[in-house]
């Protein structure tokens, strides 16, 4: 046994007992004749002090150690000198005398320290991932991991689920990002694929007869890198079989959801319970996006009517065109300058507005505003009404012929500008669901009806006959988890019924024999008894980050990948030898630009 205990679990209680520590050096201090050092293993740090008088060889012992070698000390614990006690650490009254020191590893100087959290080049952090992972930022963040999932797995199970594991070297299941491929050593030509999702392996679970599956799943999907996204992530994934609305699925997670956050964050609020649940429609109209943050108002407000009928061009004429027209009132910030206000201008437009106006009314209720003069007094009336303008305050608006480009530079002007105001509070936790989204849109570029979920979602059953005649008023029996303007999660009633399937496959233009060689085994799953089933996945890694108030969810996965899909630490992607390729039946075609 290297230690009887852990650094950081020693107490005034242990005062006069012999102990043996084993950890790493976090700090050193000589201070002439005496040494201290801070000795820190996972349970904590603990002072250690070395002196002639203690112990004269352990005293030379210590001496060359330097930060981050690891050593083992044996010694006593004694009460520190009335004074110099650290009320900040936990052993901060007691300290261990060091009587006999044993140097098991020795370290060269860090390429940055360890014993603080100071920001440290994100590139450097990654190559030397497991040096970063000992800074007590990324522990908290780890042990929150650890301490979410195993809620989780608890909680499922005191329930009935099951986790089942699934393969990773599977065929294409797609959500709608590309593939990563495994060539096949044994079939030339052929290749597995990483799964996106466990979407089909779960419903085969369903139709094997196992009701409650979940599962810790890690999925793969190569698509353009974000703070929010990985190329490999961790989903809790879950199916139930047997449930026939989409609130059965919806209140178990709830449930989850809110223990969870009272069990392992109890400093953090709930903004409301139960969740408030919002049509896609609604959020859209009032928050411009499907995933709002709910911790604040600044809600867009349609004024295309309004605009229709004024001399300011821009506005009438994309009003006329069947284009877009909202507005939002920044509450109480009237009084921004212009060059502010240009800033914001500039937002918008490197969002994808043509222009950002804007309409100013100061504190004393004068209006500022390079519109305004293109607007008759009741006009502009109106559009103080319907913004709720009172003097203070700033009016902002977005015309577009594309609705999308309305709703998406306002819903992100919103939360920039509650940043600035300082309306989203981390410790308040804002979920809400989405329901109701449209079943399919039109893709302008290809001409054809995209799933708006993935290709097993159910369309709502009063909407089914509307697959045939109005598809794009179809509503899918979709779920979607949004926590403080993120998407945590999203799930659905799938469809169990052969027909159903195959008329989903023709109405996204799917060729029938194709879908049947993709997904045959589905199809054919479904003339066996397939029960009516549902579920959901919680993205693990955004709720861990949101949680752990984080900006990105690289701060709370170990080994993660930098934003160009890097590992730093191992490089890889990397070359392999041309032995494996050739056993891999590839040969490599490098397009011209590539720099190796
Ligand atoms: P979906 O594709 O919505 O649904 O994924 C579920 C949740 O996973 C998280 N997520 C990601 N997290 C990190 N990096 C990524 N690249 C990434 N992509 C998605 C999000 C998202 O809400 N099979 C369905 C679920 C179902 O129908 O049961 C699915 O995967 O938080
Ligand atoms: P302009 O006539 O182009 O000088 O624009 C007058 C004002 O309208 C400026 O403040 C522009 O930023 C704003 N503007 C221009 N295009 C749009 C648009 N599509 N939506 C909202 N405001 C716009």
């Amino acid at each position: 046994m290297y230690k009887t205990h852990g650094c950081g679990t020693l107490r005034k209680e242990h005062i006069g007992q012999e102990v043996t520590l084993a950890g790493w050096v976090h700090r050193r201090r000589d201070h002439g004749g005496v040494i201290f050092i801070d000795l820190r293993d996972e349970s904590g740090l603990v002072q250690v002090v070395a002196s002639p008088e203690i112990h004269g060889q352990a005293y030379e012992d210590l001496d060359p150690v330097r930060v981050e070698w690891v050593v083992q000390v044996r010694g006593h614990v004694r009460a520190r000198p009335a004074g110099t006690e650290n009320p900040k650490l936990p052993t901060g009254e007691v300290e261990v005398t060091a009587e006999e020191v044993r140097v098991l590893n020795r370290a060269k100087p860090l390429p940055f320290p360890v014993h603080k959290d100071d920001p440290v080049d994100e590139s450097v952090r990654l190559k030397y991932r497991y040096l970063d992972l000992r800074r007590a930022r990324m522990k908290r963040n780890l042990r929150l991991r650890h301490r979410v999932i195993r809620f989780i797995r608890d909680y499922l199970d005191a329930r009935g689920f099951i986790e089942v594991e699934t393969p990773i070297l599977f065929k294409s299941t797609p959500e709608g990002a590309r593939d990563y491929l495994v060539p096949s050593r044994l079939y030339p030509g052929h290749f597995y694929a990483l799964p996106q999702s466990p979407q089909q392996l779960k419903q085969l679970l369903m139709v094997a007869g196992f009701e409650k599956y979940y599962q810790i799943a890690r999925c793969f999907r190569d698509e353009d890198q974000r703070g929010d996204r990985q190329p490999e992530f961790t989903q809790l994934d879950l199916e139930m079989a047997f449930v026939s609305r989409r609130e059965d699925v919806m209140d178990l997670i709830e449930g989850l959801m809110t223990q969870m956050v009272k069990t392992v964050v109890p400093e953090k609020r709930l903004f409301q319970e139960p969740f408030p649940r919002m049509t896609y429609q609604e959020a859209m109209a009032r928050y411009g996006t499907d995933r709002p943050d709910i911790r604040f108002g600044l809600e867009l407000k349609d004024v295309t009517d309004l605009a229709r009928e004024v001399e300011f061009q821009v506005f009438a004429r994309v009003a006329r065109k069947g284009g877009l027209v909202k507005g939002l009132n920044a509450k109480g910030l009237g009084n921004m300058s212009r060059r502010e206000i240009d800033e914001l201008v500039k937002f918008a437009q490197q969002h994808g507005a043509k222009g950002l106006a804007w309409v100013a009314i100061t504190p004393d209720g004068e209006v500022k505003s390079p519109i305004a003069k293109f607007f008759a007094e009741g006009q502009m009336h109106a559009l103080r009404e319907r913004l709720e303008a009172e003097p203070g305050d700033l009016l902002l608006f977005v015309a577009d012929v594309d609705h999308d480009v309305t709703n998406d530079v306002l819903a992100r002007l919103r939360v920039h500008l509650a940043d600035r105001l300082r309306l989203r509070d981390p410790n308040v936790l804002a979920f809400l669901w989405v329901i109701d989204f449209p079943y399919v849109f039109w893709n302008e570029e290809e001409g054809r009806w995209d799933p708006s979920h993935h290709l097993f979602t159910r369309p709502l059953d009063e909407d089914i006959p509307l697959l045939d005649t109005d598809p794009g008023k179809a509503r899918g029996a979709q779920y979607d988890l949004v926590l403080n303007g993120s998407e945590i999660g999203g799930g659905s009633l799938r469809i169990h019924e052969r027909w159903l399937q195959e008329k989903v496959f023709g109405l996204i233009g799917l060729d029938i024999e194709d879908a049947r060689r993709k997904f045959g085994h589905m199809l054919e799953a479904f003339e066996y008894g397939a029960p009516p089933h549902g579920g959901i996945a919680l993205g693990l890694d955004r709720i861990v980050m949101l949680l752990a108030d984080e900006p990105s969810i690289r701060e709370v996965i170990a080994f993660p990948k930098n934003q160009a899909a890097r590992d730093l630490m191992a490089d890889a992607p990397s070359p392999v030898t041309e032995e494996q390729l050739r056993e891999l039946h590839i040969r490599v075609v490098l397009p011209e630009s590539t720099e190796v």
